[in-house]
């Protein structure tokens, strides 16, 4: 576990953190660890009361032991927004939902609910920092619209941690972006981040939200983008895992983000590039690029669906398993992840279709098609289907005992990789029909016709 921070002057800064989702929640548990005083505010009964009694609502791997050590130490403590008698403290962190609304732009009334609910508190003056991921010009827009007779002073600290390693990120994180007109408050935000080391970024309140908003772009760009090549790939009968390999190797490049598959989900990543799109075109600028990016990622869900259909003419009536329902692996969020499409699409289709995540099982019962049969296990999921497509590329589906699977499942067995995890050779060589996501080429093709021979 992290080195106890609980040292120093910033021992005694009282901070308040109002929505604890995924962000709300490690921060303020990691801020308690750092030794500050912490309440953590969030409209939702249920999730006040699990966290007050130090269990943790959704899954974020060393979330819990956190909580528990705040909770302990007596620095960390939960109210509901009617509970507040006392002052905020110097510093309020803002980390509420964002969503979309069906017309691609950002939904603020979180946001704005929120900020109209601290100065009743907080009649000083108070930091008012902005966590939640909100488009280009909204931090002027509220301080015209919300806070002028507050006396509160705004700063944007966009967040950039990963779900999944949350906590780790929060400690470590690339950078901090700090955005603001006030020095005392920019000094004040600091000072919250004392003890961690990374470069920090002082810049306006609009750049600093642009930066939250370019940084998602790109890296979904880079997904579009390897997933465009992977498509060539396919046609043109090379392989991308030796492409993105060859291009990765380029420092100017990189390795990450450049895994062929069904393309990005999340929370984050669909709504706020929608977002930024959204808020180009009513700026009067087309971002074509975006755009581009979009429909690339809309295009790879189906991809699945294509090759089930290429193996079987008509799906109605194939059992297929789905294995993963969250939109990555190390978390149970599910929210606008490629398993909802992919299921609902093989449902309408007349699939029979058997689901299994290890954490977002609960989170499945509400998200996917009532058709869906919900699984216990892999196995389970596993057992009795003719076809098997790995969406989230959790360790224990990359694990599975294949042999042992290749007898549960039907003929013909085909796995459809859509995260280019598995040995897909080595799964051949087991007698499934193997599909990945461009993963072609003569070494490929060579193996699937000597294991047809
Ligand atoms: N999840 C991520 O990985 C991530 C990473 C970086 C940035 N962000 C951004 O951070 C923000 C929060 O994301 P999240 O995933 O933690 O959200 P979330 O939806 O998981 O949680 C939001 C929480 O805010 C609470 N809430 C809503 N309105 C409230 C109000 N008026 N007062 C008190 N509580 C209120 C909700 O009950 C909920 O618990 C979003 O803007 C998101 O885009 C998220």
């Amino acid at each position: 576990m992290l080195e106890d921070r609980n040292k120093g002057d910033e021992a005694k800064m009282r901070i308040t953190v109002v929505g604890l989702g995924y962000v709300g929640a490690v921060a303020a548990a990691a801020l308690a660890h750092s030794g500050y005083n912490v309440v953590g505010v969030d409209a939702d009964w249920e999730r006040v009361s699990a966290f007050r009694q130090g269990s943790c609502p959704f899954y974020e791997p060393k979330l819990p032991e956190l909580l528990s050590s705040g909770l302990a130490a007596g620095r960390l403590r939960f109210h509901h927004p009617e509970e507040m008698t006392t002052p905020l403290g110097e510093v309020i962190l803002v980390a509420v939902g964002t969503p979309s609304r069906s017309y691609g732009g950002t939904d603020l009334s979180q946001v704005r609910a929120a900020i109209r609910w601290v100065p009743q508190y907080e009649p000083g003056s108070a930091v008012l920092v902005m966590k939640s991921t909100v488009p280009p010009g909204t931090g002027l827009r509220l301080v015209a619209e919300e806070l002028v007779n507050s006396g509160l002073r705004y700063v944007a600290n966009p967040e950039f941690l990963r779900e999944g390693q949350a906590v780790y990120d929060w400690f470590h994180p690339g950078r901090i972006v700090i955005g603001g007109e006030n020095e005392e408050a920019i000094t004040l935000v600091k000072k919250m981040y004392t003890g961690i080391e990374a470069p920090l970024l002082i810049t306006d309140i609009t750049s600093a939200e642009t930066i939250k908003y370019a940084a998602n772009a790109f890296l979904a760009t880079k997904i579009s983008f390897v997933n465009e090549m992977a498509s060539l790939c396919e046609r043109v009968g090379a392989n991308i895992d030796d492409i993105a390999r060859g291009i990765g190797l380029d420092p100017r490049i990189g390795q990450s983000f450049l895994r062929a598959g069904l393309g990005y989900g999340g929370s984050c990543f669909p709504k706020d590039i929608r977002a930024l799109d959204f808020c180009s075109a009513v700026k009067g600028y087309n971002f074509e690029l975006l755009r581009a990016v979009i429909n690339v990622n809309n295009r790879q869900r189906l991809l699945p669906l294509q090759a089930l259909h290429a193996a079987f003419g008509t799906i109605k009536g194939v059992k297929v398993a789905l294995l993963g329902v969250a939109f990555k692996p190390h978390t149970d969020d599910s929210r606008e992840a490629p398993a909802l499409d992919i299921a609902r699409l093989l449902v309408e289709d007349g699939a029979e279709v058997r689901a299994y995540d290890p954490q977002a099982m609960e989170n499945a019962r509400s998200l996917l098609p009532e058709k869906v049969v919900l699984c216990e296990s892999a196995l389970e999921a596993l057992r009795g289907t003719q076809a098997v497509v790995l969406v989230t590329e959790w360790p224990e589906f990359c694990e599975l005992p294949w042999e042992q699977v290749s007898r549960v499942l039907v003929p013909p067995r085909l796995i459809f990789d859509g995260r280019n995890a598995l040995d897909g050779r080595e799964l051949m060589r087991l007698g499934f029909y193997y599909r990945g996501v461009g993963r072609s080429g003569p070494r490929w093709e060579q193996r699937h016709q000597e294991n047809n021979q």
